[in-house]
């Protein structure tokens, strides 16, 4: 029987009697619904899951995504998307000069269909550091005063993969070859800042720490004091739950509610590996 023990933070809850390595059936697809719906991340601690289940378990979900970076694709399973620092490969949006200039995020939210959910399970993790935040934006956003909120309600968000790409350049990663990625770099989506969960009916904010490069009508230097302000209310520590992950962890995350960011970790001494599935948004944003 499938059990929930939320966690000490606003969102976040533990997941026990289920295995990942079968597809759910009807009862445990509508009780994880539910739950992610209520906690906004689920922790599934303990697995064993090889590529394969780990695409079918998500496939009872959603349509499943792949990952623009082509080269972090798994070989055999295009849906798996290698986040990481193995296989001579690179694969992280932590600061590589291990600051805490965090890249909050939600994921594909710089393309034209993003991620409802994304779940990731972890084979190998360092000893320290390679955490995962969460932050949630339901939070965010009712701590907005109502004169913040009526303001951001009014706005629109542009997003590009740019964002990200100078500003893992800057912290001193090799950024990704020419050629690697398999949709346009140049392409900017603007959604609302404000988004309103199409199943819970809240309102949430919908922007990342990087990703997103301004507010349309905006001079740049408005949008990005405004953007930083943004971020440093919206992912404050008591909206966050901070994942340390072991081998087996798998966590899913609801991207209509929460950001996340990864924390740096020792690449030259300490591997990472770890395996997403990506699930398609299936209702319309704005
Ligand atoms: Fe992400």
């Amino acid at each position: 029987m499938l059990k929930f023990e939320p966690t000490e933070a606003v969102i976040g809850a533990r997941v026990s009697g289920i295995r990942l390595d079968t597809p759910p059936n009807p009862q445990e697809i509508a009780q994880i619904e539910a739950a992610l719906e209520t906690h906004g991340v689920l922790i599934f601690p303990e697995q064993d899951i090889t590529p394969a289940q780990h695409i079918a378990f998500s496939g009872a979900f959603a349509t499943l995504e792949k990952t623009a970076r082509v080269s972090a694709r798994l070989d055999g399973h295009p849906e798996i998307f290698v986040v990481g620092n193995v296989d001579g490969q690179v694969v992280s949006f932590a600061p590589a000069d291990g600051s805490d200039d965090l890249e909050w995020h939600s994921d594909h939210m710089h393309l034209e269909v993003p991620a409802r959910a994304s779940m990731l399970y972890c084979i190998e993790t360092p000893p320290e550091g390679g955490n995962t935040l969460f932050a949630c934006m339901y939070s965010a956003f009712d701590a907005l005063d109502p004169a913040a909120q009526a303001e951001a309600e009014g706005l629109t968000a542009l997003h590009s993969v740019s964002g990200l790409q100078n500003f893992l350049q800057a912290k001193g990663a090799k950024g990704a070859a020419e050629g690697e990625y398999d949709s346009p770099e140049a392409l900017t989506v603007r959604w609302p800042l404000v988004r309103t969960h199409p199943l819970t009916g809240r309102k949430a904010l919908y922007f990342g720490s990087k990703v997103t490069i301004g507010i349309e009508g905006w001079s740049a230097p408005e949008a990005d004091a405004f953007l930083t302000g943004l971020e440093v209310n919206a992912t404050q520590d008591a909206f966050r739950y901070s994942h340390a992950w072991a081998p087996g962890d798998a966590v899913l995350w609801d991207n209509r509610r929460v950001l996340h960011a990864g924390t740096p970790f020792d690449m030259a001494r300490y591997a990472r590996r770890m395996h997403r599935t990506t699930w398609r948004e299936d209702h319309p944003i704005a």
